[in-house]
């Protein structure tokens, strides 16, 4: 059963008045489904699913980076695989992109640990999980997007607790998951186009959004430990430390995990 005000996601509410160049143009909701981003891989073949994107409101094999499991309780989160086909941003800028967007579908108060993660007050309130497809001749890629809507505080895992929070705890208001999934669609697609003429202004949006910019992080890069100080991201290499041993470098986000 359902959290008293959430209405089940629908396609059409979606969809109505939903003005995206490719991001949307097809939108599946389904009531349950393993992880939506091995549903989305289901549709590569076909070019005309481009942009396509897909919902459910059950998850029960939901993947966050590296090891991570991605758990939310029936009906709670927006959980969306959007499905890029022929994608031509390199894949440390669509990371970058996509964060942005999301963060903007959010609204202000909203920021971006890199790589994945947005922020509400300290506090995570979604994931990113970006997956690519690589075949002969192209490059596919699948954007899995989860952002916690109707949670109260209870409802989190005891261990994450602190860490965790939601669109209604934040705003104490219901989140209408219909409208917010058209507003990240939206977004997605908007940002996405930007990214396609200009890296600079995806770089620029990022550190008005970013929390690490300008402040001391330890992460771990292929098992060892760095730190030092973020001073700018790389829209194609990603992260650049001053590091404490001295030195500037940089780390993909596909082979890095932030400790601190
Ligand atoms: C993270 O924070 O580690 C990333 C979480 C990403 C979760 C989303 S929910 C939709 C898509 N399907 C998945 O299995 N994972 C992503």
């Amino acid at each position: 059963m359902s959290r008293v005000g959430t209405e089940p996601l629908n396609v059409d509410e979606i969809k109505s008045n939903l003005k995206t160049k490719i991001i949307g143009r097809n939108v599946l909701v389904f009531n349950r489904t393993s992880s939506t981003n091995d549903i989305a891989r289901r549709y590569i073949e076909d070019k005309s699913n481009d942009g396509l994107a897909i919902f459910t409101e059950e998850q029960t094999a939901g993947r966050g980076r590296g090891v991570n499991k991605w758990y939310s309780s029936r009906s709670d989160s927006l959980i969306c695989s959007i499905l890029l086909i022929d994608n031509r941003l390199n894949i440390e800028l669509l990371s970058l992109t996509t964060a942005v967007a999301v963060a903007d579908a959010i609204g202000k108060p909203a920021k971006i640990k890199w790589p994945n993660d947005i922020i509400l007050n300290n506090r995570k309130v979604g994931g990113i999980l970006l997956e690519t497809v690589p075949d002969k001749k192209s490059s596919s890629c699948i954007i899995g997007i989860g952002i916690n809507c109707r949670q109260k505080t209870d409802d989190f895992p005891i261990e994450i607790q602190s860490a965790a929070t939601s669109l209604d705890i934040e705003s104490h208001s219901i989140t209408d998951r219909n409208l917010f999934a058209k507003r990240l669609l939206s977004s997605v697609d908007h940002w996405l186009e930007i990214a396609k003429s200009s890296s600079r202004k995806i770089v620029e949006q990022w550190h008005l959004l970013s929390i690490l910019s300008g402040h001391r992080v330890i992460l771990l890069f292929n098992g060892k430990k760095f730190s030092g100080n973020c001073i700018g991201i790389d829209p194609e290499k990603g992260l650049i430390l001053q590091l404490d041993s001295g030195g500037v470098r940089m780390f993909d986000a596909a082979h890095t995990t932030i400790i601190k």
